[in-house]
């Protein structure tokens, strides 16, 4: 039994998307296969093996067919760019290959509250969808309506960087700030779904000024983003160095606290200059595949180790109708394998 799903980029919204506003995102080219296999000494038996567990047991298959899995992925493991989600679509899509659509997206939602307790189902839709997904406010408990836009000949550099805390914390820590009724977070979450509507229009539209349009969107939205705590200063560096070599505009992407960034570029050529400068700034040193799937800082059982993580990274993407691809990239890992004890306490 095998399953796959493709990891993602928040272009616009995310946070506000926890409160019911729009948002809107990208599938991105990196992806995670997985497959049920027999258990094996060594296999990962702490957080990761409780979350897949806990994952399994939300999507509600029953007895899981065998007692590990074997994940192989493209996509970084918790820096921001869906390794969580995809595993959610995947083993949905494993277990239950005969749904599709929403049943299939409602099962991968179920499953990412094992990962963060109030996901509001965009980073599971781009992982199931791909392309350039436009989300609008679902009822409550629901996944929200996607709707997908025509991107043509849209440049942007992605990246990572490390991270503080993985998503789940990223959201608890904005959630106690919506709570405590400050005023500041709350005017900044609406405009971050506020933001959404124009993005969509320009990212729907070919016209000259773009880029610059989209780039100053980002640019506010990171600014709004860095005010309710979820800024990194490492990203902050690698953005003035992508605007001061022809980025237009970029922003955090995700749940924060480092991880995912993206900036926008007018075409390919600058994206590749800009890519040099990302490339040059990047923050030199290892990470754990922590965050999503293993938070930061927990401590492991020996022969309980996952693999070392991957360090920064930087890669151009090209946006078309037809699909998304990589134009380049600095550092980019090579694909991660994790082996995940699944059976216990099922
Ligand atoms: C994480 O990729 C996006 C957040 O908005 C969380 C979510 O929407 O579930 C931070």
């Amino acid at each position: 039994m095998t399953g796959e799903a493709g990891g993602k980029l928040l272009l616009f919204g995310e946070h506000a998307a926890v409160y019911g506003r729009p948002a809107v995102g990208l599938g991105v080219p990196w992806r995670l296969r997985l497959r049920f296999a027999a258990p094996r000494a060594g296999d990962e038996s702490h957080v990761a093996a409780a979350r897949l567990r806990a994952a399994y047991r939300r999507i509600g298959a029953g007895a899981p067919p065998a007692g590990a899995l074997e994940v192989r992925s493209e996509i970084p493991f918790g820096v921001g760019l869906g390794s969580s989600a995809a595993l959610c679509v995947a083993l949905a899509r494993a277990v239950a290959p005969e749904r599709g659509g929403r049943s299939l997206w409602s099962a991968a939602h179920r499953a990412e509250h094992a990962f963060h307790g109030s996901p509001s189902g965009i980073d599971t839709g781009l992982a199931l969808l791909g392309g350039v997904q436009r989300f609008t406010p679902p009822a409550p408990g629901r996944v929200p309506a996607a709707q997908a836009i025509a991107v043509r000949g849209l440049y942007l550099i992605v990246g990572f960087v490390p991270r503080r805390g993985d998503t789940a914390a990223q959201v608890a820590a904005v959630r106690r700030r919506m709570q405590a009724g400050d005023d500041a977070v709350r005017s900044a979450i609406d405009r971050l779904g506020a933001i959404v509507a124009p993005a969509c229009e320009l990212l729907a539209a070919s016209a000259a000024d773009r880029a610059v349009r989209l780039g100053a969107l980002a640019d506010e939205a990171d600014d709004l983003l860095a005010g309710i705590g979820v800024g990194s200063p490492a990203v902050a560096g690698v953005l003035a160095a992508a605007r001061s070599a022809g980025a237009t505009g970029g922003k955090i992407s995700g749940g924060g606290g480092g991880g995912a960034f993206l900036a926008f570029v007018p075409d390919r050529l600058a994206g590749l200059a800009a890519l040099d400068a990302v490339g040059e700034s990047l923050p030199a040193g290892d990470i754990l595949p922590a965050g999503d799937i293993l938070p930061a800082g927990d401590t492991l059982p020996a022969g309980g180790n996952p693999p070392a993580g991957a360090g920064p990274a930087a890669a151009l993407l090209a946006v078309e109708p037809a699909g998304v691809t990589v134009l380049a990239d600095r550092d980019w890992p090579a694909p991660a394998a994790r082996r995940i004890a699944l059976t216990r306490d099922l």
